[in-house]
């Protein structure tokens, strides 16, 4: 068998760290051969920190609060993740929004998971929106991070029904759910060269796309 080559990971979180747990369970059971070289945090409190410490993972906790504007935060945190030299940086519950530079210095090795159906609801809120806006799905879509706020190319999505007497909370959980699975996926896809960001969006490996004749030649 082929020996497949462990990617460096790098995972920025800012609360509970869900789905970096799921990404390390993940990892814990063989089903993504990565590494997960550290786990940065903006906030000293967030409980992902916690997750990682069960692990052993590197933890730094880089708070936001302690630099004068977002350029200076973003170029700290930029030094900070490369002295790991990820292939792929994870922004798993990390609340803040990145710089222009900081973006395009990882583009194409960085995702992020964000809670609705891209492109639809970017930005917050958006199990409540989906519900008033009287949506019948909601759902998680896992993304390339390009400049553009929830912007870059999807690289999978989960959808779950939104039903009679559905709540804010309700859905929460059930999108949370999802999110637990689809972003490990999305991580193991990248780790063993099955996808990767081109100028066109999402370039899949032959063998995920349908069967359909077509000659993709999508993967040189
Ligand atoms: C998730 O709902 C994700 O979609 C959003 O932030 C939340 C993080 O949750 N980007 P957790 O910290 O992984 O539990």
């Amino acid at each position: 068998m082929q020996q497949q080559i462990m990617k460096n990971i790098v995972i920025l979180i800012s609360g509970g760290g869900t789905n970096l747990q799921a990404i390390i369970d993940a990892i814990e059971v063989g089903n993504v051969p990565g590494k997960i070289c550290a786990v940065i945090s903006n906030k000293a409190q967030a409980y992902g920190l916690k997750r990682a410490a069960n692990y052993g993972i590197t933890q730094h906790v880089i708070d936001h609060k302690a630099f004068p504007d977002r350029e200076s935060f973003d170029a700290s945190l930029k030094q900070q993740i490369e002295v790991y030299q990820p292939d792929i940086v994870v922004l798993a519950g990390f609340m803040r929004i990145l710089t222009d530079d900081f973006v395009t210095h990882f583009l194409g090795r960085l995702i992020n998971i964000h809670p609705s159906l891209l492109p639809k609801f970017k930005g917050l809120n958006t199990h409540a929106r989906a519900i008033s806006t009287g949506e019948k799905f909601h759902g998680a879509s896992v993304h390339f991070v390009t400049p553009e706020l929830d912007d870059g190319p999807v690289i999978v999505q989960c959808l779950v029904p939104i039903i009679d007497k559905e709540t804010e909370d309700s859905l929460k959980v059930k999108v949370h759910k999802v999110e637990h699975l689809i972003y490990p996926y999305a991580v193991k896809l990248i780790c063993e060269n099955k996808i990767k960001m081109n100028s066109n969006g999402v370039q899949y490996m032959d063998e995920l796309l349908p069967e359909t004749g077509i000659n993709y030649n999508a993967w040189t």
